[in-house]
């Protein structure tokens, strides 16, 4: 029966130009999905046109010429803005409509802006006369239940995907049979920098997560960092040919979401053959519409909610920015605020934001004291930061005062702008006027993170940070009178700023501290701490000073012994011989770990306090 709607629908271009009058309002499919025959046809080349509005929300390489040469004859409104059109916005000849999914749904829907003509691409009929939108799901539904006109181009080498896709022979008006290969997207080289990003971003991604994955270079490496997660989720308003990968070694299966168990979720498909023949006919993933992709009540049905996203730049209070700038790349609202606000609010999701920590030519800082450019558009607010990642590590900036963010950010910005940032976020009186920071060639020393298990905790043992001070003043306030004085063989009963600033000023060269933390999810509070630091008396150019304290609930569970053993591996490959402890007389408790270890030691007594000289040049002892 739909077969004669089919052929009674069946038109040339030529013979529909006058369904777009002067003054329309046209949709177009965008992204890979994009009719590009309709468009040369009824747009491109149809000289009759005045005053149309153009509509999409990702155009790609098909729109080049919309701002130009054209413009009198109609005029872009995008949801989203692509390089491939970077001069029409710049110079003012096409318009970007800052709008989230969500919004964008809602002004289709309730009729806000009234679309008479959409174009649309759709594979040939089923045998019950549906149509699919394929690699183009977004708002697509919606836009054909609500244009006046809708002519749609059938494409044979457009997948048939499943979830909200299909349309029915019905709800079109025009149908114009043309084949012709997809609009494809393959995605740009990634630099190194890039690349690390992506590294310190999988850092966060605990197995069993489920991600969202913005559209650009930053998610894209996160992607390619997966390789060695287990059973990933995907719920995604974009998906790119990355995951194909990802599904076939299985890092990627879906099996430990909370909804939609097994299957990849996702609006759009950008990319190239390959994401087009892994989607196609294929049950595991499904395609909704982003009033359901990216609708509040389905992320946070996730109990492990991970959004990635990136940004053009980062200010010191911890807001970020993508839009129109000099530096303009890819950019639009699309879910990037409501999926980070989102992900961050699920039992033990984060919302990651990540940038590289320079331009790609390396003259700009991307954390900046303010932003650079009045026109960009701050997309996550203060309220809402959570986790922030550049190539020198991340910072969680969740629950942080401006002081703790701004400092926190100064530390994962490139080294080089570090002391500037100090400077400015100083001026600000964002931070301590005396606040410090590791000299310019401290490298964390990362290789260091690992994770052991004390009396059946899997705790996070790492490299001390300048972030850290709260967290050891913390640690101090929790000790016993006993074991303080034990620590600083003096009697202390605060440990102020100045004091703990110096304590967590490590440059992993001279002085260095490991510290372990209860999870490596939360930084904020310190179990133990030990340390080296460089003996300044002549003639010890080579002798480091060792001292530890392990919190009162966690001692004599073998966390002094271990951190004893890892603290003489790190002075020895950083080329100390010897490594001394000063240690009170009756201090058993210290006594005892130094007295287990196989290092060669000299002890001698004076004024209660033992000398202890540890010859560190061979640590057969070490485990
Ligand atoms: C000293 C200190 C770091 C040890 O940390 P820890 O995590 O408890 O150390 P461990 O659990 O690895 O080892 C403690 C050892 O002391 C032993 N011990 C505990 N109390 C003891 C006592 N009164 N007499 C003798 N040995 C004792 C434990 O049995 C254990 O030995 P074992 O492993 O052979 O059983 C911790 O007690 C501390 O923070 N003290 C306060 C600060 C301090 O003294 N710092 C040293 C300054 S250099």
């Amino acid at each position: 029966m739909w077969h004669k709607a089919y052929d009674s629908k069946r038109v040339l271009p030529d013979s529909i130009l006058s369904c777009i009058r002067p003054g329309s309002r046209v949709y177009i499919e965008s992204g890979c999905g994009e009719p590009q025959y309709l468009v040369k046809q009824m747009i491109s080349e149809n000289k009759q046109l005045s005053d149309i509005e153009i509509y999409t929300t990702i155009p790609l390489a098909g729109f080049q010429d919309f701002g130009g040469q054209y413009g009198s004859r109609f005029r872009i409104k995008s949801f989203f803005v692509s390089p491939s059109m970077r001069s029409a916005f710049e110079e003012g000849n096409a318009d970007h409509m800052p709008i989230s999914t969500t919004g964008l749904t809602k002004l289709l829907a309730q009729g806000y802006i009234k679309i008479n003509v959409a174009l649309i691409q759709l594979t040939p009929p089923d045998k019950k006369g549906f149509m699919s939108l394929g690699l183009t799901v977004d708002i697509t539904k919606t836009i054909i239940e609500m244009a006046d006109i809708v002519i749609a181009q059938i494409n044979p080498q457009m997948p048939r995907t499943f979830g909200d896709g299909f349309v029915h022979v019905d709800k079109v008006d025009y149908i114009v049979e043309y084949e012709e290969p997809l609009v494809e997207f393959p995605h740009e080289e990634l630099d190194p920098e890039t690349q690390k990003v992506g590294e310190n971003i999988a850092r966060l991604i605990e197995d069993g997560a489920t991600i969202q994955v913005g559209f650009g270079r930053i998610p894209e490496a996160a992607l390619l960092a997966l390789g060695n997660k287990k059973d990933i989720g995907v719920h995604s308003e974009i998906i790119t040919d990355a995951i194909c990968d990802l599904v076939e070694n299985r890092t990627i299966t879906n099996e430990k979401k909370d909804i939609n168990k097994g299957k990849v979720i996702a609006s759009m498909c950008i990319g190239t053959k390959r994401i087009f023949d892994f989607v196609n006919d294929n049950p595991m993933v499904e395609l909704k519409d982003f009033w359901y992709t990216s609708n509040l009540q389905s992320i946070n049905s996730h109990s492990n909610m991970i959004a990635i996203n990136g940004a053009v730049e980062i200010d010191l209070t911890g807001q970020s920015c993508v839009g129109m700038s000099e530096f303009m790349g890819y950019f639009g609202a699309l879910g990037h605020a409501i999926f980070n606000q989102s992900a961050m609010f699920t039992p033990r999701g984060k919302g990651i934001i990540a940038l590289r920590s320079t331009s790609r030519d390396g003259k700009f800082s991307r954390i900046v004291p303010s932003f650079t450019d009045s026109r960009v558009g701050i997309i996550t607010t203060q309220e809402d930061i959570n986790y922030v990642v550049t190539e020198y590590g991340y910072a969680d900036l969740f629950g942080k005062s401006i002081r703790e963010r701004a400092l926190a950010l100064i530390t994962i910005a490139h080294p080089k702008f570090r002391r500037y940032l100090l400077e400015e976020a100083k001026r600000l009186n964002y931070i301590y006027q005396d606040q410090v920071l590791p000299p310019e060639d401290a490298i964390y020393p990362l290789g260091l993170e690992h994770e052991k298990i004390f009396g059946g905790d899997k705790l996070m043992i790492r490299p001390i940070k300048i972030t850290d001070e709260r967290a050891i003043q913390d640690l101090f306030y929790t000790m016993s009178q006993n074991d303080k004085f034990y620590r600083f063989l003096r009697n202390m009963s605060a440990l102020h700023h100045q004091q703990a600033q110096p304590m967590v000023n490590a440059d992993y060269k001279n002085s260095i501290a490991l510290v372990v933390t209860q999870s490596s999810r939360r930084e904020g509070s310190i179990l133990a701490s030990a340390q080296f630091a460089r003996e300044n008396k002549p003639g010890l150019e080579h002798a480091c000073e060792f001292a530890i304290v392990v919190h009162p609930n966690w001692q004599n569970i073998g966390i002094g012994t271990y951190l004893f053993t890892k603290i003489v591996d790190i002075a020895h490959d950083l080329g100390f011989f010897q490594m001394n402890a000063y240690v009170w007389e009756d201090n058993e408790q210290m006594l005892r770990v130094f007295n287990k270890s196989a290092v060669y030691m000299r002890k001698s007594l004076a004024n209660h306090v033992y000398t202890i000289e540890m010859d560190i040049n061979d640590t057969t002892s070490s485990s």
